[in-house]
């Protein structure tokens, strides 16, 4: 059953033989209970959910590949009701193995032949790296981006997929060279003059909005992308990169009926194992992404049932099912659902409650140092409430009074998770002229720290809040010991 979890996913899940965890630290099975602020990066599994995939198991684990294939269109269906894209009528979802392929995917669907044959140069302008996956640019490269992939094993040598169309990156800063969050001004001026520079060249153009990025930013803003979709919409396909899911079903909507694709994780905000990503694709571009041709090699990572019926690239591939995929999503799904019946103004208090005891611990405390984090600018369809308020709050260790570089930020990451419990991994963040960047650590509250808080024979926010005061207590303290 564990193992299943594991299973098509890439070298991020691979179990180590010695400790039994993947990558990031986390068992395949619930486990001991222990603080679990890490919804950044990866969670371990819940025991709700883990008995959920018991059930899933009993009924599909044994069944033929199309039996399987049933149960994923049942959970394409619920990820387009838990985030909101079943009220605009028309639009799509694909799974994706991760928020990383979420990203192959789009660009290999904005790049393929239009019904006239046309090929243009594809040109992304995305976020930089430490604000989203590391693998992110490689696979809107069309490469691959990891050692191992879901189907055929080892990634030959990272190199392009074959057949697949290459592009060309521009980078978008969100933060100064110092870790200040550049004006969201600043920011929109720069996306317009790349992205329309690159259509002026010729190029199609794919613009990832960060919603939000890995230190918490939006950006570019979401109005200035729903404007460009309006403007240059064909040439320009808009993808919100808000594979941490900290949004709600409103602004998911917005974006949709703005003509912008969204891509989203089970594994983040929502507390689902690493990793399960999706792609919901709204009525304007599912017209024309649903007879794309895709590139065959995309079998390494893509698999018939991630598709919706009657589209043309389920024809491209090899495979039936990513069975670990559904299991992953499934694990999700009980996440979001139970997330789903609290009531959004209880959410949203006990967020504001956790966003302020925590953000005050981390300004207050001298072994701590705060980054910048902006209030998000506006979405087109607003908000729920409980997606205003931040639910990651990046921060840095100090040393000596000295934040932390990465390197070593990275190694007491390390010694956290094995000692102590789950929190986001260190991101570079600055390092401009010669300097080294410094570790952004990421404490985050999440959905099922929501239901945890709100649910049913919940313990209660004021619990689930000291505990995340005493686990920053436990993390100085470990951070004064390794001086
Ligand atoms: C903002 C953002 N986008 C994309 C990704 C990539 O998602 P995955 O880790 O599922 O490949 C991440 C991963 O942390 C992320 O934080």
């Amino acid at each position: 059953m564990s193992l299943l979890l594991s299973e098509q996913g890439d070298a991020r899940l691979a179990l180590d033989p010695e400790s039994g965890r993947n990558r990031y630290g986390c068992l395949p099975f619930p486990g001991p209970r222990r603080p679990a602020f890490g919804s950044a990066t990866a969670s371990t599994i819940s025991p709700q959910a883990f008995e959920a995939l018991k059930a899933l198991h009993q009924r599909v684990g044994l069944a033929p590949g199309w039996v399987q294939a049933a149960e994923c269109d049942r959970v394409r269906a619920e990820i387009a009701t838990l985030c909101g894209a079943d009220s605009v009528p028309g639009s799509e979802v694909v799974l994706a193995p991760s928020g990383t392929d979420v990203h192959l995917l789009a660009a290999q669907l904005c790049a393929s032949d239009d019904p006239q044959g046309r090929r243009r140069p594809l040109e992304v302008v995305l976020s930089p790296t430490e604000e989203t996956g590391n693998g992110v640019p490689a696979a809107l490269r069309g490469l691959h981006y990891n050692d191992a992939t879901p189907f055929q094993g080892p990634a030959p040598a990272l190199g392009p997929l074959d057949g697949c169309r290459a592009a060309s990156l521009r980078v978008l800063a969100g933060r100064r060279p110092d870790g200040r969050a550049r004006p969201i001004a600043e920011v929109d001026a720069e996306a317009r003059v790349l992205v329309e520079g690159a259509l002026s060249s010729g190029a199609d153009v794919l613009l990832v909005v960060s919603d939000l990025s890995k230190t918490g930013l939006v950006f570019p803003s979401p109005g200035l992308a729903a404007d460009m979709v309006r403007r240059h919409g064909g040439s320009l396909t808009v993808l919100i990169d808000a594979c941490q899911l900290r949004l709600g079903p409103a602004a998911v909507r917005g974006y949709l009926e703005a003509g912008c694709a969204v891509g989203v994780t089970g594994s983040k905000f929502a507390t689902g194992p690493a990793f399960s990503g999706a792609l919901l694709v709204p009525p304007a571009l599912a017209g024309a992404w649903r007879e794309r041709d895709l590139a065959p090699s995309l079998s390494a990572y893509s698999a018939r049932a991630d598709w919706p019926k009657g589209w043309r690239p389920r024809g491209s591939l090899t495979y039936t099912v990513n069975t670990g995929l559904l299991f992953r999503w499934q694990a999700a799904l009980t996440e979001m659902r139970a997330f789903r019946l609290l009531d959004p103004a209880a959410v949203a208090g006990f967020f504001s409650a956790f966003a302020v005891a925590v953000g005050g611990r981390l300004a207050q405390d001298p072994a701590f140092g705060t980054l910048d984090l902006p209030a998000p600018p506006a979405r087109p369809g607003g908000g729920d409430g409980w997606d205003q308020v931040p639910t990651l709050l990046p921060f840095v260790l100090k040393r000596g009074g000295s934040p932390l570089p990465l390197d070593p930020a990275r190694a007491l990451y390390k010694a956290i998770r094995e000692g102590l419990g789950e929190i986001g991994q260190p991101v570079a963040v600055g390092g401009g002229g010669g300097s080294q960047p410094l570790g952004a650590f990421r404490m985050c509250s999440s959905m099922r720290l929501a239901v945890e808080a709100l649910g049913p024979g919940g313990r209660g926010g004021d619990a689930v809040i000291a505990e995340a005061l005493a686990f920053l207590g436990s993390i100085a303290a470990l951070a004064g010991r390794a001086a």
